[in-house]
């Protein structure tokens, strides 16, 4: 192995999209040796992939997230079909997978395009040829603002904006880049997070944009995150018919002012079946609805519409170290546990009860068939978004043999 002469600060080549190249990694002062040129002078030190086409699941190596093809081509075509029959475009979320690979189905059955929530997180996207993407959110700082430029150059890019300085920045950004910006003013039906709140500042904010020669208006945000999880369908109805009404009372003021407000867009796999057929939104930005995660299980579903768990974290048995107790190699730094721990999918009597940084403990009840050590067993996480930005790989699988395996190209991508 070379080493580099202590102290003098090198580069290296950085498995991540060569993020680290030309930026000193050693600190003055401190001695460390420096990292070889490339990966590739380990060529026998690479890392394989979790699985390859043709083998079965079991195989998988873990912790890997699964996906069953069956059950997420179903989950796409109902929501497909939803918003179909309700005459409103759907335009899925993709911070909740962050995988191109996904979101090319997604469109390929009839989605209008994508949102993303960061503007990093669009690039992977942009990347793959996606050529309408909205970024649901506010866009704030300098840096942000000339990525955003950049990728308003290369595809039909919208945003967020609340607030009259954030609108002077983004008419700046868009003059230095060059670009045109469709920006929508987000308004706060509420949940209490982004979003105006009062007439006035709506008003304003529209006509500043319909006046700037490089933006263009294009409507209201409108989503109510707080609804999604509320459990039952009649008290997300009745929060849904209220996030409704207030978005359309902005619509009208706007109209009553000459200003045409088209595109009402907002959400959530919780709502979209109440936002559908409002009469008031005329996009829909779900996301989890095609893997559908422990939070969303938990909630009851109508008949009308729901969508069935089509992601699964694989974990193996790494230890059986007493009676009633097995370890899973899949803990905190392969599943999010804000929402709870993740359930054992169809085994009576598993439950994972704790979790380390790389261990899940499982409680085996008396009376349950334990799995046995090296057993691969299928968990669902209780909330997919941040649990997908944990995994570099998606591994699709049908009929039990894996198909593919797609990279999570936006893991990671939060600024
Ligand atoms: C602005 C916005 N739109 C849409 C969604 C999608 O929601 P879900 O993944 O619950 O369907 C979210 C989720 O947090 C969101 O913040």
């Amino acid at each position: 192995m070379v080493y580099a002469r202590a102290n003098t600060p090198q580069s290296y080549d950085c498995p991540c999209a060569g993020y680290g190249a030309g930026l000193p990694f050693s600190s003055p002062g401190v001695a460390v040796p420096a990292l070889p040129a490339s990966a590739s002078s380990h060529p026998d030190l690479t890392l394989p992939p979790p699985a390859r086409a043709g083998e079965v699941w079991q195989t998988i190596d873990t912790p890997a997230l699964m996906l069953d093809l069956e059950a997420f081509e179903r989950n796409l075509s109902a929501m497909q079909r939803w918003a179909d029959a309700h005459g409103v475009a759907l335009r899925p979320h993709a911070k909740a997978h962050k995988c191109p690979e996904v979101a090319l189905r997604q469109i390929a059955l009839g989605a209008r395009g994508i949102c993303c929530q960061k503007v990093s997180e669009a690039l992977p996207f942009v990347q793959a040829g996606i050529r309408d993407i909205h970024i649901s959110n506010e866009v704030v700082g300098p840096a942000k603002l000339a990525l955003l430029g950049r990728l308003a150059r290369e595809a039909e890019i919208s945003v967020c904006v609340d607030h009259p300085d954030n609108f002077a920045a983004l008419g700046a950004a868009m003059d230095a880049a060059g670009a045109e910006l469709t920006v929508l003013i987000e308004v706060d039906v509420g949940q209490g997070r982004c979003g105006a709140s009062d007439p006035d500042t709506v008003l304003a904010l529209a006509r500043a944009i319909e006046a700037h020669p490089r933006l263009r208006f294009g409507g209201l945000q409108a989503y109510h995150g707080s609804v999604q999880h509320e459990r039952t369908p009649a008290g997300r109805a009745r929060i849904c018919a209220s996030a409704a009404a207030t978005a359309a009372g902005y619509a009208e003021l706007l109209r009553g002012h000459g200003i045409a407000c088209d595109r009402i867009t907002g959400a959530g796999t919780g709502s979209a079946e109440f936002d559908a057929a409002s009469g008031v939104y005329t996009e829909l930005q779900a996301g989890s609805y095609a893997f559908m995660d422990g939070d969303y299980g938990a909630n009851e579903w109508s008949d009308a519409l729901r969508f069935e768990h089509s992601l699964f974290l694989l974990a193996t048995v790494m230890s059986t170290p007493a009676p009633g107790r097995v370890v899973l190699d899949a803990g905190l730094k392969s599943t999010t546990i804000e929402c709870g721990p993740p359930k054992v999918w169809q085994r009576a009597g598993l439950t994972y009860i704790a979790t380390n940084d790389e261990h899940g403990v499982v409680r085996v009840e008396p009376d349950a068939a334990p799995p046995a050590l090296g057993e691969v067993v299928k968990l669902v996480a209780s909330h997919v978004d941040p649990t997908f930005n944990l995994h570099d790989a998606l591994v699709a699988v049908r009929g039990g043999l894996v198909e593919a395996v797609w990279p999570v190209a936006a893991r990671g991508l939060s600024r």
